[in-house]
């Protein structure tokens, strides 16, 4: 049954023939000036931390510094409308995407293992008004998850919702909901996986303009990154108790 659950959690869009509609880049030029921004705070943050540290070190202090790089993001003319919603009609659902903008493995002479994201949401009502009662998770929101690497996020438009969970069945991979956070500009979490187990589920709010926020994740190409998610999925996802 265990695994029956996590199958349909892992492939519900195809199980339900949902086209998914992800996301997108709406101005490509805005996009590459969004990843200039941040290269340059990146190397500016760089220059101001101690040279002698490592390149893991380099990464963590980035990873914590996310909400003021993403307030130097917005200081500094981040586009948030490079990015819009995709078309949808009654066959299909919005899904969240991501678009790197920054991956440490180019950074000159050292690769740094961190890369940062824009993720792109819609929101709940935006994805769902076609199919509102869409029987599983059809990526408008993440899976319930844990992570495989370190993570950091920040919110630099609109609102974002964290469903927060704590492991209840570690065999049967059961969670419970223990709080609810909603995150506006600048708001967001960090999870360095030296703490309690971080489990959470994300999901843009806030009516049919998307949610943009800025994420850091600890490995140093975007490719890494998403191989890396792909391959842990299964060990990173978990089921509400209270939807069992
Ligand atoms: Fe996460």
């Amino acid at each position: 049954m265990r695994i029956a659950i996590l199958f349909v959690l892992l492939f519900s869009n195809a199980l339900f023939a949902f086209d998914l509609r992800y996301c997108l880049v709406v101005d490509a030029s805005k996009h590459e000036a969004n990843q200039k921004i941040l290269k340059d705070i990146l190397e500016q943050e760089l220059a101001s931390f101690n040279t002698e540290k490592t390149v893991a070190d380099k990464a963590d202090y980035l990873l914590g510094r996310v909400a003021q790089i993403a307030h130097a993001l917005l200081r500094n003319g981040f586009s948030s409308d490079a990015y819009g919603l995709p078309d949808i009609d009654e066959s299909s659902i919005a899904a969240y995407q991501r678009f790197a903008l920054w991956e440490g493995a180019q950074n000159g002479v050292e690769s740094i293992p961190l890369t940062f994201f824009a993720y792109v949401w819609p929101s709940s009502e935006f994805a769902l008004q076609y199919n509102p009662t869409d029987p599983c998770n059809c990526r408008y929101l993440t899976l319930i998850h844990s992570h495989p690497i370190s993570c950091s996020f920040s919110v630099l438009q609109g609102t974002l919702i964290q469903k927060n969970y704590e492991l209840v069945d570690r065999v049967d991979r059961m969670v419970r909901l223990i709080s609810e956070e909603s995150f506006q500009e600048l708001g967001g979490s960090i999870d360095r996986l030296t703490g309690p187990i971080f489990i959470h589920q994300l999901h843009g709010a806030g009516g049919f303009a998307p949610a943009v926020s800025l994420h850091a994740y600890g490995l140093a190409t975007a490719e890494e990154v998403v191989r890396c998610f792909c391959e842990t999925r299964s060990f990173h996802s978990y089921i509400d108790a209270s939807s069992y």
